[in-house]
């Protein structure tokens, strides 16, 4: 295991052994190759570069206390990256060679998994992006899929910690029948301004509501929402957010612990109704908000008076997290070891 200091790492890149690569031409995905190197050859006219056919992934792998490799639900985002891929007429990536992927590279790069109790964890990182020459708008005739790894240190340094966000009404991210369902580099692109802005006033995400009546929330920055009320987990339905993966899941576990869950347009007064409130996503598993400040009405709504994450948020962030540890039993099929 290579000597970090885990508990400090960043969210960032760090060097590692290896990274894969696969090349589709002539109609079909060749052989996954090894790659010790970082860098990639590119054509000037790839309409990956031009056009914005790019898209990617994000998922995990835990080190259990028992010394195993856990990935969480590698195939929803198998999935999810031909959804993608369909969105954006790139050729799709099979879920089969996508599995063998990931789990390959997980076993190349096994000393940079972080150790159990670090907080630290190895992030994946698959994308696929147009590859072929073209000068007229149209999709390329290949492709590449990369999938590399970098290990990725804990999201809260000394346990979880609210975070104040800020309704963003000057930018859209993505508009309905748009492409804010697919993971695909242009929405992250359309959503960096309004994140900086953010992060310039003081808070750490932005909160963007649904472009066509900035009536319903739609998503932090690159997170799901949830708001708590009643003891029910609510968390909006869009034609223009990603479908996360935690926020499936932390719906199914919501329910095995009796709470009630409700995918449904969340309108922005309900704010004030929440009690308790979150962005959920890979990296962070649960960011719990404390406060949401709206610069129109100058309102602010605060969920987290005494500093601390609320029962509901804290309830289910314990939950999935023991999943992913291998703590608690996998009553959902949701883990698959690496040897
Ligand atoms: C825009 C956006 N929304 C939500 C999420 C959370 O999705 P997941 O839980 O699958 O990581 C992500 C991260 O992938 C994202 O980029």
């Amino acid at each position: 295991m290579e000597t970090f200091d885990w508990k400090n790492l960043p969210f960032g890149y760090v060097k590692t052994d290896h990274n894969l690569r696969c090349f589709y031409k002539d109609g079909k995905w060749g052989e996954l190759i090894v790659s010790e190197s970082e860098y990639i050859d590119r054509h000037i006219a790839a309409t990956g570069l031009h056009y914005g056919q790019e898209a990617f992934e994000g998922l995990k792998a835990y080190m259990g206390k028992d010394g195993k490799i856990r990935l969480f639900r590698w195939e929803e985002n198998a999935k999810r990256l031909v959804s993608s891929a369909k969105g954006i007429l790139m050729a799709e990536f099979p879920v089969e060679k996508f599995k063998e992927a990931v789990f390959r590279v997980v076993q190349l790069n096994k000393r940079f998994i972080p150790p159990y109790g670090s907080g630290a964890t190895l992030y994946i990182r698959p994308l696929l992006y147009g590859s072929g020459a073209e000068v007229g708008v149209k999709p390329a005739s290949e492709y590449v899929f990369i999938v590399f790894v970098t290990p990725v240190g804990p999201y809260f340094k000394g346990g979880v910690k609210p975070v104040n966000m800020m309704i963003s009404r000057d930018y859209d991210r993505a508009a309905p029948k748009g492409t804010g369902i697919y993971k695909v580099g242009g929405n992250y692109a359309a959503s960096l301004r309004a994140g900086i802005e953010a992060k310039e006033k003081g808070y750490s995400s932005s909160i963007f509501l649904d472009a066509r009546e900035k009536k319903y929330i739609d998503e932090c920055g690159p997170a799901n929402f949830f708001g708590i009320k009643n003891n029910t987990y609510i968390t909006p339905r869009s034609e223009s957010i990603l479908n996360s993966i935690t926020n499936m899941s932390l719906i199914d576990v919501a329910q095995s612990l009796g709470i009630k869950a409700e995918r449904r347009q969340v309108p922005l007064e309900e704010l004030s109704e929440f009690t308790e409130a979150g962005a959920c996503g890979t990296a962070a598993v649960i960011s719990p908000i404390g406060k949401i400040f709206d610069p129109d009405t100058n309102r602010v709504y605060e969920y987290c008076k005494d500093g601390n994450p609320g029962p509901v948020t804290m309830k289910l962030y314990n939950k999935l997290t023991a999943i992913q540890y291998g703590d608690e039993p996998d009553e959902f099929g949701w883990i698959s070891i690496v040897d």
